[in-house]
């Protein structure tokens, strides 16, 4: 069994020592700058501890760490330029940096070189391998569209979003880990508890990342505080205070969704509602549902509980995170 903290290092060596082609400087450059940019480095540390908890070989799971984690830097560069963000990490994004175009291409390859880590698995493994990368791959897709279909659309779900956050974040949580899995060995049942594992964790994370969006120390969360409110997402917050607000409220937050400025008014104004009908308490009850059933999915691998502690302790953890 590895630490946390071990498996952690060995990535940071990992990715600090991965290499690209020098030409076209424009299109490579990138890549480096934003790989190199910090993160937590969450899903290639769940790949590796999900490795370890099925006994398997660390050194064997690391290219697919790495895949995991350089298409997750890819989705942050589209990402960023579909949510108009400034910032990432602290820094400017990807596309303010090299402008648009520059940032599709550099994502586009960086897709690729996820590829050409994954198939360094072992050949017994690659196709199931490939199989679960490109099924995880595809719902970010899908989730990413409806994200962005959702901010044109006043009567969204509770449901709906959860899905919504399902697919552009969880599936890659939990596809991290099943992938870690894979490698090791385990058996399809336990394959399958620990993506199911990994699927609840990446619901409660996305809506730790949106509560964040609204409530986070601008010097820690590293992002642009408000953007989800500029850019009408809908998150758990919105969807809830919609939900509960008095005729008056749903008013005020339907004529500032006429307004895509940022204007820190409009910030301010719908972070008062927030405040007022208490939708931060409820968006962490529902963060704390999906945490337990992330833990209960976890406690059928059949497993002895010490091995199991560096995954329970990163997700508590992760729960009260500041980035
Ligand atoms: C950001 O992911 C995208 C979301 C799914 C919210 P992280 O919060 O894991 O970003 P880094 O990699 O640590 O910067
Ligand atoms: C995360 O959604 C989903 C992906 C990046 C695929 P967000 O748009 O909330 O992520 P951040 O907040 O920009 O990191
Ligand atoms: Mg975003
Ligand atoms: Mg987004
Ligand atoms: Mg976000």
């Amino acid at each position: 069994m590895y630490t946390l903290f071990e498996l952690q290092s060995r990535i940071e060596k990992a990715i600090a020592a991965m290499e690209y082609p020098n030409h076209p400087k424009n299109l490579y450059t990138p890549i480096a700058y934003i790989m190199n940019l910090g993160g937590k480095r969450l899903r290639p540390a769940l790949v590796l501890l999900a490795a370890d908890l099925f006994k398997g070989d660390i050194e064997e799971a690391l290219p697919a760490a790495l895949a995991i984690e350089t298409f997750h830097n890819f989705t942050l560069i589209h990402d960023d330029i579909m949510d108009n963000a400034p910032l990432r990490r602290g820094q400017q994004t990807v596309h303010e940096k090299w402008g648009t175009n520059n940032a599709i291409l550099s994502g586009d390859v960086m897709m690729v070189e996820s590829n050409k880590q994954l198939t360094k698995v072992k050949v017994e493994v690659l196709k199931d391998v490939l199989d679960t990368f490109n099924a995880t791959a595809q719902g970010v897709c899908e989730g990413q569209q409806l994200d962005m279909e959702f901010e044109l659309r006043e009567d969204v779900g509770i449901a709906e979003y959860i899905d919504m956050i399902r697919l552009k974040t969880a599936v890659l949580v939990g596809g991290a880990m099943k992938i870690g899995a894979i490698v090791a060995g385990a058996s399809k049942e336990d394959a399958q508890l620990i993506y199911d594992f990994g699927e609840n964790l990446g619901i409660a994370f996305q809506l730790q990342d949106d509560i964040l969006d609204v409530y986070g120390d601008p010097e820690k969360f590293g992002k642009q505080i408000g953007g989800d409110i500029i850019a009408n997402k809908k998150t758990y917050l919105l969807l809830k205070l919609q939900e509960l607000a008095e005729q008056e409220d749903r008013a005020a937050l339907a004529s500032h969704a006429l307004n895509t400025t940022t204007l820190p008014d409009k910030i301010d104004s719908i972070k008062a509602l927030y405040d007022e009908y208490q939708v931060k308490e409820l968006a962490s009850q529902q963060m704390r549902e999906y945490l337990d059933k992330a833990f209960a999915a976890l406690a059928m691998i059949k497993v002895a509980d010490e091995q199991k502690k560096e995954l329970i302790g990163l997700a508590n953890a992760l729960m009260h995170r500041e980035s």
